[in-house]
């Protein structure tokens, strides 16, 4: 099993792995991500915030998704995580976080399943936003 994960920071190819997050349903039905997800392939032109994709493949199928969005208000990013079911508790999440944010220590994030906010503990930096 071969992990690769590809980020992109442009419009262009941000709208290409969000298209692929999007047909491999990267996302849990009615929450966040699928919006920001359709947001990022229709290149909707928000200026308030400015976003990173990272987008994770196991043998070239997507199986986890990370986007980084900057409100204008907010100095830090703010950060949704997703991991596809079968592949969880594998580091994978931590990965694509890691890979998103390099050395950079803060960035807000979204709650999500019971347990995500142990997940997020990891950032000693984190900050809930809800
Ligand atoms: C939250 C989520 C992204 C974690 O992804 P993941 O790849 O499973 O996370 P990792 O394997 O990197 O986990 C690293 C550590 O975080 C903690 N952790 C992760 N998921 C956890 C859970 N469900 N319960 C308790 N601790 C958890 C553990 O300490 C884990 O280390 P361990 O497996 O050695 O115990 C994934 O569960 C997911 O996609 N959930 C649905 C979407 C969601 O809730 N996203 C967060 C809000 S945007």
């Amino acid at each position: 099993m071969t992990l690769i994960l590809k980020k992109a920071s442009t419009k262009v190819k941000m709208a290409m792995l969000a298209s692929g997050a999007l047909s491999a349903k990267l996302f849990i039905p009615g929450w966040r991500m699928s919006m920001y997800l359709r947001q990022i392939k229709d290149l909707d032109d928000n200026e308030d915030y400015i976003v990173s994709i990272v987008v994770a493949y196991m043998d070239n199928v997507p199986i986890g998704v990370c986007i980084s969005q900057r409100w204008y208000r907010y100095k830090n990013p703010y950060i949704s995580v997703f991991v596809r079911k079968k592949y969880r508790r594998l580091g994978i999440g931590t990965k694509m976080v890691k890979r998103m944010m390099g050395k950079k220590p803060g960035f807000r994030y979204e709650r999500g399943i019971e347990g995500s906010a142990k997940f997020f503990q990891q950032w000693r930096a984190a900050v809930d936003y809800s």
